[in-house]
């Protein structure tokens, strides 16, 4: 079982605006007509919220009943619908070719390198032919990464650009591989290390 981030115990007040990557992608996807999206581990449903209210029809799973109440409550209020299913993703059946685009962000990080093929492979089979998949996937350069074990660095899925290019060869990557920094105030929040330094990389990738 993956890591549960608790949201009730959890500061999520930062949580609460969508990321600044829904922009890009909403005008990309709907440039494209691509509006069926799927928001994997969709937290309090932000992210979801935001392309709903630019029109795409929004399935968003999560595992924690508190997030997904969250996301009922806000799409309510925002007058909008959003498709919620409160469960872990790895049991929750897509369609094959369901999808248009998969939005996966800031749930990747506590799994072993077979877990995220196993998710990598059923968002593959859920995204139509062309689909887009965006993931951020956790740095090697992240000082979490380097204070492992070697067994665990073994074990783990952060990656370095080779890694990415190998792992994502069912994919084409679109944008230029970005490696980013998770902000002080969210490092400490996901409490990974004392003086937290998470790098991660913002992926846009297209099912080939
Ligand atoms: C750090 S939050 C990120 C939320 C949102 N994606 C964002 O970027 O703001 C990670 C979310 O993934 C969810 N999650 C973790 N494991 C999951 C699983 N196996 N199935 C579904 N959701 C999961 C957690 O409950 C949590 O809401």
């Amino acid at each position: 079982m993956w890591n549960i981030w608790n949201w009730m115990k959890n500061e999520k007040d930062i949580m609460l605006q969508p990321s600044t990557e829904c922009a890009y992608l909403s005008e990309r996807w709907l440039s494209y007509d691509k509006k069926n999206l799927l928001d994997i581990g969709c937290g309090l449903g932000v992210n979801s919220l935001y392309f709903a209210l630019k029109g795409f029809n929004v399935t968003a799973v999560d595992i924690s009943d508190y997030a997904i109440k969250y996301a009922n409550d806000i799409a309510k209020q925002n007058g909008v619908h959003i498709n919620t299913i409160c469960g872990d993703v790895f049991k929750v059946n897509f369609e094959d070719g369901e999808y248009d685009c998969v939005f996966v962000r800031n749930i990747v990080g506590a799994q072993t390198k077979k877990e995220l093929k196993e998710l990598i492979e059923k968002i593959t089979k859920s995204l139509r032919s062309g689909g887009e998949l965006y993931i951020t996937i956790p740095s090697k350069n992240s000082k979490e990464y380097q204070n492992m074990t070697a067994y665990k660095k073994a074990h783990n899925i952060f990656m370095n650009v080779e890694d990415i290019k190998k792992f994502f060869a069912d994919y084409e990557i679109v944008n230029d591989i970005e490696e980013k920094i998770f902000y002080d105030k969210y490092c400490s929040v996901e409490k990974v290390h004392e003086d937290c330094k998470t790098y991660y990389f913002s992926l846009l990738l297209k099912k080939k």
